[in-house]
């Protein structure tokens, strides 16, 4: 099975990814943790993508493309994955397609967090971290049990760099200004399933299995 999940920032994507991949045995790719590594190395890639992250820009379509193509090239890809951030331009949509077709595979669907702009700010606004483990909380929606500690590593919480309330605002004018537009492209290929993301986590995590359920079943005809 091969899934894109698509939706503005602080929608959930990241949260559902870490349910989805145990539950359906899929790889999780998400570009912005790879790019978020990235920075953190010296290395050409390190060097180009730093910018646009501080910034809340994109980072350009080739740079993108070329990372998820390689990644997507591992074995543990083979079974499945599961995209979550990308394709964010239509673009690294085509460029997707073409990457897969290439291997002879195709996308089987598209989840769609609808969620409300006044929800995903605060959402973000919200957000800690753990660097050492990659866990996710919320201060008020997911708090961990001990404060500013994760409960898995014992790790110290953090908010992400981008989380501030200027950069919140500009990805969200990027994500209108270059995302939106593949809601209407996968809608019109019929792949796109609408997941409404401004409810629960548990709640949001039924729908999602409700939509993937019959996605897993004819990903294997
Ligand atoms: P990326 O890391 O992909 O960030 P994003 O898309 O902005 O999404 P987020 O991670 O902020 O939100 P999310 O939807 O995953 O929400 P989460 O589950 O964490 O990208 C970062 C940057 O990398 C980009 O700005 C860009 O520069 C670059 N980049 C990445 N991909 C790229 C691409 N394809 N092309 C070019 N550049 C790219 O949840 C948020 C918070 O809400 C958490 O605190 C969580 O606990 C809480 N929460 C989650 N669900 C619920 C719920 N149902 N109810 C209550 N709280 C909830």
């Amino acid at each position: 099975m091969i899934i894109v999940l698509l939706g503005p920032p602080g929608a959930g994507k990241g949260t559902q990814a870490k349910e989805i991949e145990e539950r359906y045995a899929v790889a999780h790719i998400s570009t912005g943790d790879m790019f978020r590594a990235a920075t953190k190395q010296e290395d050409e890639l390190g060097r180009t993508v730093r910018g646009y992250l501080e910034s809340g820009q994109l980072v350009p379509d080739d740079v993108t493309s070329r990372v998820v193509a390689d990644r997507i090239g591992r074995p543990d890809c083979q079974r499945g994955f599961m995209l979550d951030g990308y394709p964010r331009t239509i673009g690294q949509a085509e460029a997707l397609d073409r990457v897969l077709s290439d291997r002879g595979r195709r996308l089987d669907a598209v989840l769609y967090f609808d969620v409300s702009e006044e929800t995903a700010v605060e959402r973000l606004s919200g957000r800690l971290t753990c660097p050492a483990c990659g866990a996710g909380y919320h201060k008020k929606y997911m708090p961990p049990t001990s404060d500013g500690r994760c409960d898995r590593c014992g790790g110290e919480l953090t908010q992400r760099a981008d989380d501030s309330p200027e950069t919140i605002r500009e990805r969200l004018r990027v994500y209108a200004r270059q995302t939106e537009a593949l809601i209407a492209a996968y809608e019109a290929r019929g792949i796109l399933h609408r997941i409404d993301a401004n409810r629960s986590p548990s709640d949001v995590t039924a729908a999602l299995v409700g939509e993937l359920d019959g996605v897993a079943d004819r990903s294997r005809e």
